[in-house]
């Protein structure tokens, strides 16, 4: 790993399964007989905006009971120690790396603790329930909604994120399932600008072929693991 400056690391649900956080697509991915495609689209919360908004409190509320957990703490390590360009981005909405002391952080899929007027545009930090039709603080009007990206939306700081893998060295995947673009591509555009490719995950994922080396494992062990590594 010496040739190594540059390192993007992208992270879904599974850094977070071990601090208690369902992952969107495992055997307990349902939630009340929803698939999160059904849930999470412009199109449902123009249908049923009472359901997507209880889909995200219930998450929101969640982020009470939990903490970061080893993978985290790893990358927060890394991230204050490492010399060279770093990039950790979450499709993650929960708060557990920058509780852990990330800094040099992306939440490309939003976040749960930020709602957004859907008129003005204006975001605010947001901590209790979110309910539908709650008044904006800035022009009044009764469109405050989840900040998360839903799917058929742009991610937030493509332009960022793509720049950085284009000069990564290294990239890194943790406990994602493949399952969503445009992230489950960055490995492709990491490959090829010759980038080192690895992958954490309990399981393989939907692209695991993609990489060049696929560590199968628990986040928890397998990130402190690669951290001590690029470090040593
Ligand atoms: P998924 O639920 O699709 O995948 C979670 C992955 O984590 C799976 O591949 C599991 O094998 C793995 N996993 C589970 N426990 C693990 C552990 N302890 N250590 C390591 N890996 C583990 O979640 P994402 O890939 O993050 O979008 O889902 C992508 C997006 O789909 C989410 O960001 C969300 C969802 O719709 C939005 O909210 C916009």
């Amino acid at each position: 790993m010496n040739d190594i400056r540059n390192i993007v690391i992208l992270t879904g649900a599974g850094i977070s399964a071990e601090s208690g956080l369902a992952t969107f697509r495992g055997p307990d991915g349902l939630w009340e007989g929803h698939r999160v495609e059904d849930v999470c689209t412009p199109e449902a919360l123009a249908r049923n905006p009472a359901l997507v908004h209880r889909f995200y409190d219930e998450r929101r509320a969640k982020l009470a009971e939990v903490k970061p957990n080893a993978a985290h703490e790893a990358l927060a390590a890394l991230d204050a120690a490492w010399p060279g360009e770093l990039l950790i981005v979450t499709q993650n909405v929960d708060d557990l790396h920058e509780r852990a002391g990330a800094k040099r952080l992306i939440h490309m899929h939003g976040e749960l603790r930020s709602a957004f007027c859907a008129a003005c545009g204006r975001a605010v930090p947001w901590v209790e329930a979110l309910p539908p039709a709650s008044p904006c603080g800035g022009c009044g009007q009764p469109r405050m909604r989840p900040d998360i990206v839903f799917f058929g939306e742009m991610p937030y700081e493509m332009d960022r994120i793509e720049e950085a893998l284009r000069r990564a060295d290294l990239f890194v995947s943790v406990g994602t399932s493949g399952a969503v673009y445009p992230a489950a591509g960055f490995v492709q555009t990491a490959r090829h600008v010759g980038a080192r490719t690895i992958e954490l995950n309990l399981d393989p994922s939907a692209g695991s072929f993609y990489f060049e080396e696929s560590r199968m494992g628990p986040a928890s062990r397998l990130v402190p693991e690669l951290v001590h590594d690029l470090l040593a």
